[in-house]
């Protein structure tokens, strides 16, 4: 299996600290933003990763991460995004690297306390489809959010007003090869860009969108708030 992480974007909301330089270079505890992504992939036991970056300082990727060995990967390859045109925007730039293989997809600005490797399994053992990952939360209006009734998410909205669970979709995605025709044909949203939930949900409509909830901490970094919380997530991880 490979890995993705998807870096780029500009970090307006985290402006003035990505004025200069790029919202996943940003210290979280003890290393930068995204070394954890990149860590929990390695953990989950893949080794080749493509790292999609845009904005601010491109280049010091490559400067810090080099092929990726501090890490625990053997090769990353590197992508640019032009511009902010969203999550599946960046996967696009992935097609040749998948190379038809199932991909885990992992926004750079998440810290995830579990070991995906469980869920990697699961997605691995089956046949087609997409799965994401569920964390319950207490603002689930910041996120995308999904609608479950029984034990099935029949549809998911982003960052809906009246969320119509308390669960949050983190930031880590496993799709099978059909992902990339998906985004081909997605029409970029209200707020200009190609959402990832537009593909979650192509994938609902086909019954093939499956789903785990995790068990340990997780928090975004792309809001002040959240980027505290994500040190101190990491820093009680490390520290435990
Ligand atoms: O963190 C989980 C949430 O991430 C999900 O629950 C949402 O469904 C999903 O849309 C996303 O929401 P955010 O509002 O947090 O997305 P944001 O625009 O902050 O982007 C998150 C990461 O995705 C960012 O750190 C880098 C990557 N990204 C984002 C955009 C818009 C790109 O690589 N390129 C982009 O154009």
């Amino acid at each position: 299996m490979k890995g993705v992480v998807l870096a780029g974007g500009l970090g307006a909301r985290l402006r003035p600290l990505t004025k200069v330089t790029n919202k996943h270079l940003l210290p979280v505890y003890d290393r930068p933003m995204v070394y954890y992504p990149l860590e929990t992939l390695a953990r989950a036991g893949i080794r080749e990763v493509m790292l999609v970056t845009g904005g601010n300082s491109a280049g010091d990727f490559l400067r810090l991460l080099g092929n990726g060995a501090d890490v625990g990967l053997e090769n990353i390859y590197y992508a640019y995004q032009e511009g902010e045109r969203g999550i599946a925007d960046a996967l696009r730039l992935c097609e040749h690297f998948a190379a038809g293989d199932r991909i885990v997809v992992i926004l750079g600005d998440n810290v995830i306390e579990d070991d995906i490797a469980p869920y990697v399994r699961r997605f691995q053992e089956q046949p087609s489809g997409a799965r994401i990952l569920l964390k319950e939360v207490e603002d689930p209006q910041r996120f995308g959010v999904p609608v479950i009734i029984g034990d099935r998410i029949v549809e998911i909205e982003e960052k809906p007003a009246r969320p119509q669970s308390s669960y949050a979709v983190v930031g880590a995605y496993m799709f099978d090869a059909r992902v990339f025709s998906y985004i081909a044909g997605l029409a970029p949203s209200q707020r200009g860009e190609f959402e990832i939930v537009d593909v979650h949900n192509r994938y609902i409509r086909d019954g093939d969108l499956y789903y785990d909830v995790l068990k340990g901490a997780w928090s975004d970094a792309g809001t002040f708030e959240s980027l505290f919380r994500a040190g101190e997530l990491a820093r009680k991880t490390r520290l435990s």
